[in-house]
C-alpha cells in the first residue's frame, strides 16, 4: 500500500526522503517519487518500479550540490489504484501552477466530479489519478496562505487521505493531514519528518506525533503547529517510539501476520468503501460489467479458486443461493481445469485470487473463457495476470499481504462476495428491505472486525491451553462451515499441529473416533439458523472428552456456558458474521503458533503464490 515521507531540516532531503521510501517498501508499491523545494521552485522526480529506480533518475537529474542544498522535500511510494502504475501516475502531483506539490494515501471518492468542475475552470490533468484533482483543488483555494487553502479543499473532499503538501510560494513548511489514512510526525533536533509509518521516522528520532483525523498541522524545522479543519489548535501528545529497527518494516508487529490480521479494519473499509447503496440497499461494483439483463439470464453461479481463495468461494456459494436465488456452486481451480467441466453461457465464473497469478486458478480462467461462459476475478494484486485475463471483476483494495498465512484478504475476498451476491440478489427476487439490512451489515464490518481484534489479550491467554495438543478439530454448519475449514487451514500452516475443518454434523461418520481426553474441538456456535444443532455436536464431542473452545455471539450466554473456553463475536447478520468469526481464529492460531516458536510469517513448504500445478 502507498507510503508517505516528508522532510524538512537541514540537510540533504533527497537522501533523507529515499531512506524513508527504502523503510516503507515492505508496504509493497509499484511507483515512487518525490518532490523538493529549490529556491523559488519545485523539482520533481517519479520512477516506475522500484524506489532504486527512483535513486537512479535523482542521480540522473542532479548533482551532489543539488543534493547538498535541498532540505525540504516530499516523497512518496504508491500501490496503484486509480490508474495503472505508470510514472506519470506516480506521485507526487502538482497543481495548475505548478508550485504546489501533493503525496497522498487514501481515496478521493467524490474526485470525478471535483476534477470536472476544475476542468470547467480551465485546469488541465495528466493522471488519471484522484491525487492530482486534489492538488488542483488546493491550488485553486490558495490565495496567499497554505494552511487555508489546504483546510478549504479538504472541506470539499469526500473519502480518506493522509496527506502532505509543498508550495515553492510559502517554503520553510509542510502541510501535513489526515482522515481515515495515517500520518505521523517525527519531532527531532532541527528537523521534523513526516510519514504515514512510524518506522520511517526510527532513523531521525523517537519523538512522534500521531495525527487524528481531520488534523492539519504545519510542520517546520523547529516543529509541529496542530489544528483542525477549522484551524482551531488541538493538543496532541508526543510519543516515544519503542519499537526497533528489524521490528519498523512490520510496522511495529513481532510478524507480518499479526500486522496484517490488524490491518483488517482498514483493509474492509477500503474494499467495501463506495460500493454500497445504502438507499437501494444493493451494492455498486462497477468492475461486475453486468448489465440488468445479463444478470436476469443467469443460471448459475461457479467459484473457483485454491487454498484460502477456495474457503472465501464457500461462503460465497451460501451467499448467492441464499440472497441471490442461484445455483451456485464452489470448484477446486485444480479439479475444474482438467474434468471438462459443463458450462455455458449462462454461467458466471467468479475465479478468485489474493495474488491473481496462481496457476491452477489461470488455467481454470482460460478454461471457463474457452467455453463460453461469463467470467470475472476477485485479485487483490492489481494488474495480476489472473485480473488482465478476466477483463472484468472487482480488487479487494486489501493492501499487500506479505505473511504467507493469508487474513485480510480473506476477510475482503468474502466482503466483496456479498457485495457481488447483493448486487445479483437486487437485479432478481431479495426486497430492498432485507438489501438494505445486509448493506447496513456489511458498512459495519470493519467495526465488527475491531471489536473481535480488541480481544486479542483475552484469545493470547486462552491459546496456552491449546498449544500441546497434536490434533484439532473445528466444526460449524451453514457459512461456519467454510469458515471452520479456513479455521483449521489457518491452525495447521502456521502452528503444525494437525487441524481439520468438519462440517457439525459430519464429525460423527468418523472424526469423531479420534477425540480423546483433551482434543481440541473448535465449535462456530455463533447464533444463526443451526446454533443448536452445532451445540448438540459439541456436547457429543465433550461426552467423548473433548476440550470445546466456542465461537459465539456476544450476550449468547447460554451457548457460552456449553464451552470450556469462548470467545465471543458480534451480532450481526449471518453470512456478515463469517468475517468476525474468522477473525478470532486467526488471531487463536497466531497466538497458538507464537507460543510453540514457529516461524510465523513463513511457514515451512509453504509459498504464497503458487504459479506452479
Ligand atoms: C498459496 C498460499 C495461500 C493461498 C493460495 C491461493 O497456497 O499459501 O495462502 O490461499 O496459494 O492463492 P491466491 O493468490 O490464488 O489466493
Amino acid at each position: 500500500m502507498c507510503g508517505i515521507v516528508g522532510y524538512i531540516g537541514k540537510a540533504n532531503a533527497p537522501s533523507a526522503l529515499i531512506r524513508g521510501l527504502r523503510r516503507l517498501e515492505y508496504r509493497g508499491y509499484d511507483s515512487a517519487g518525490l518532490a523538493v523545494l529549490d529556491g523559488g521552485r519545485i523539482e520533481v522526480a517519479k520512477a516506475a518500479g522500484k524506489v532504486s529506480s527512483l535513486q537512479d533518475r535523482t542521480r540522473e537529474l542532479w548533482d551532489q550540490d543539488f543534493f547538498n542544498r535541498i532540505t525540504t522535500g516530499i516523497a512518496h511510494t504508491r500501490w496503484a489504484t486509480h490508474g495503472p502504475p505508470t510514472e506519470v501516475n506516480a506521485h507526487p502531483h502538482l497543481d495548475q501552477s505548478g508550485d504546489i506539490a501533493l503525496v497522498h494515501n487514501g481515496i478521493i471518492e467524490n474526485y470525478r466530479n471535483l476534477r470536472s468542475r476544475l476542468e470547467a475552470k480551465g485546469h488541465h490533468f495528466h493522471s488519471e489519478t484522484d491525487t492530482e484533482v486534489l492538488a488542483h483543488l488546493i491550488g485553486d483555494c490558495d490565495k496567499g496562505d497554505l494552511f487555508q487553502a489546504v483546510c478549504d479543499a479538504l472541506h470539499q473532499v469526500e473519502g480518506t487521505f493522509g496527506i502532505a503538501v509543498l508550495s515553492s510560494r510559502e517554503p520553510g513548511k509542510i502541510i501535513a493531514a489526515r482522515r481515515g489514512s495515517p500520518i505521523v510526525i517525527g519531532v527531532g533536533d532541527g528537523e521534523s519528518i513526516i510519514s504515514s509509518d512510524a518506522s520511517a521516522i526510527l532513523a531521525h528520532t523517537q519523538r512522534v506525533i500521531y495525527l487524528d483525523d481531520n488534523d492539519i498541522a504545519l510542520v517546520t524545522i523547529d516543529g509541529v503547529d496542530i489544528r483542525d479543519l477549522n484551524n482551531v489548535p488541538v493538543t496532541r501528545e508526543v510519543a516515544e517510539l519503542t519499537m526497533s529497527e528489524s521490528a519498523a518494516e512490520k510496522g511495529g508487529f513481532e510478524h507480518f501476520m499479526l500486522k496484517e490480521i490488524h490491518e483488517q479494519s482498514e483493509a474492509l473499509s477500503n474494499a467495501i468503501r463506495g460500493r454500497l447503496d445504502l438507499e437501494a440497499g444493493s451494492s455498486v461494483l462497477a468492475g461486475m460489467g453486468t448489465s440488468p439483463r445479463d444478470l436476469a439470464e443467469l443460471t448459475r453461479v461457479v467459484l473457483i479458486g485454491c487454498g484460502t481463495s477456495l474457503h472465501a468461494g464457500l461462503v460465497g456459494e451460501y451467499a448467492f443461493e441464499d440472497l441471490a436465488d442461484i445455483h451456485a456452486e464452489v470448484q477446486q481451480a485444480a479439479e475444474f481445469r482438467y474434468r471438462n467441466p459443463i458450462i455455458g453461457n449462462c454461467d458466471l465464473v467468479i475465479a478468485i485470487s489474493q495474488s491473481g497469478e496462481t496457476a491452477d486458478t489461470l488455467a481454470a480462467v482460460r478454461e471457463a473463457k474457452q467455453k463460453g461462459a461469463f467470467v470475472m476475478s476477485l485479485c487483490n494484486v492489481v494488474g495480476s495476470t489472473i485480473a488482465r485475463e478476466t477483463g472484468r471483476g472487482v480488487y479487494l483494495h486489501a493492501g499487500p499481504e506479505i505473511s504467507v498465512a493469508s487474513t485480510k484478504a480473506f476477510t475482503c475476498q468474502v466482503a466483496v462476495l456479498l457485495m457481488m451476491a447483493l448486487r445479483l440478489a437486487r437485479g432478481r427476487r431479495l426486497s430492498r428491505e432485507d438489501g438494505l439490512a445486509l448493506a447496513k451489515d456489511i458498512s459495519a464490518i470493519p467495526q465488527l472486525v475491531q471489536k473481535v481484534i480488541q480481544q486479542e489479550a483475552h484469545i493470547a491467554e486462552l491459546a496456552k491451553d491449546y498449544t500441546k495438543n497434536d490434533h484439532a478439530f473445528f466444526i460449524g454448519r451453514g457459512p461456519m462451515y467454510p469458515v471452520a475449514l479456513e479455521g483449521a487451514l489457518k491452525l495447521k500452516e502456521i502452528s503444525y499441529i494437525h487441524a481439520e475443518g468438519y462440517h457439525a454434523a459430519e464429525l460423527k461418520h468418523g472424526p469423531i473416533a479420534l477425540l480423546e481426553k483433551g482434543t481440541p474441538v473448535i465449535a462456530l456456535a455463533c447464533d444463526i439458523p443451526g446454533k443448536d444443532k452445532t451445540i448438540g455436536n459439541v456436547e457429543e464431542c465433550r461426552a467423548r472428552g473433548a476440550r470445546i473452545l466456542g465461537i459465539v455471539t456476544e450476550g449468547d450466554q447460554e451457548a457460552a456456558d456449553c464451552m470450556d473456553d469462548y470467545i465471543m463475536v458480534p451480532r450481526c447478520h449471518p453470512l456478515v458474521a463469517t468475517i468476525p468469526a474468522v477473525v478470532a481464529l486467526q488471531l487463536f492460531s497466531y497466538h497458538v503458533a507464537r507460543l510453540r516458536g514457529c516461524e510465523i510469517d513463513q511457514p515451512r513448504n509453504l509459498a504464497k503464490s503458487v504459479t506452479v500445478e
